[in-house]
């Protein structure tokens, strides 16, 4: 069985709580159904049960980057969904080694996918105007084991970006249309480029702009999903779902 390590995020759950919580030796973790010494954690392993000092049970998970993201991260903004997420990076054609470029970082919530596909080599150059967004963010991505590959910069996507050459681009900011003439200049020929805008006006003043810059295998998308109850003998689905994210727009620098 695998062993709990110093640094490991672990993801306790509870009969009536969960806590996501990254392990260091010596410290104390309280919640208010009791606190957990991490160095007990640090005895234990993946699947097994630690008790709180009110006697309160915990089993000791080792969290998806799913629950990372849904459960785990601190939201100081909307973030990109992992059903969108997931899609985005497999569009993009994310892998290890690749140098991206990513604009704002928001909470970091697409960072830490796009960073999983990138691991160990590639790297991230986020853009992030907001400095409290972008510290925040940076522990999330701490939270999911992926710091050394997101190489943070404060500052507006309008300002200067030394880095060139780019193999892909993803781009969540109110007004991507702004940018699509510089994204130009610093992706590599035939590079992916991906938005997520939440209206049709936003996708409208996009796709003009793709064209205008000479982008080709313009697409744009939208994905549901919809969850159902998993009761046996009344299977259905659930009755609220999350029925807009946002839309999806894909696009290659033309050659
Ligand atoms: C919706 S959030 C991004 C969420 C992020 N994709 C995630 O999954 O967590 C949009 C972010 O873009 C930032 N932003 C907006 N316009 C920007 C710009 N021109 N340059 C840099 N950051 C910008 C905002 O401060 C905000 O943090």
């Amino acid at each position: 069985m695998e062993r709990v390590k110093e640094g490991d995020t672990v993801h306790l759950k509870g009969k009536t709580a969960s806590f996501f919580l990254k392990v260091k030796a010596g410290e104390i973790f309280s919640t208010h159904l009791g606190n957990i010494d991490l160095n007990q954690l640090l005895s234990c392993s993946y699947g097994e049960t630690i008790f709180t000092h009110k006697g309160n049970s915990f089993l000791v998970l080792k969290p998806s980057l799913y629950e990372i993201i849904m459960y785990g991260i601190n939201r100081k903004t909307q973030i990109v969904y992992p059903k969108d997420s997931g899609y985005i990076t497999l569009k993009l054609g994310l892998r290890n080694g690749m140098k991206v470029l990513e604009s704002g970082i928001g909470s970091g919530g697409m960072s830490i996918v796009m960073a999983n596909a990138l691991y160990p080599d590639g790297r991230i150059y986020a853009y992030e105007r907001d400095r409290d967004f972008l510290e925040n963010a940076i522990k999330n991505i701490d939270l999911a084991g992926f710091r050394h590959i997101v190489i943070p910069h404060h500052a507006d996507l309008s300002e200067e970006v030394e880095e060139r050459d780019f193999d892909a681009a993803f781009i969540d900011v109110r007004e991507p249309w702004l940018y699509i003439s510089k994204l130009n200049s610093l992706l590599k020929k035939g590079a992916m480029v991906g938005f997520l805008v939440p209206t049709t006006n936003q996708v409208s003043e996009v796709i003009k702009e793709l064209k205008e810059n000479l982008f080709v295998n313009l697409e744009v998308e939208e994905i549901m999903l919809r969850g159902y109850k998993p009761v046996p003998d009344r299977l259905r689905p659930e009755d609220k779902m999350i029925a807009h994210t946002g839309y999806l727009i894909f696009a290659r620098k033309g050659f």
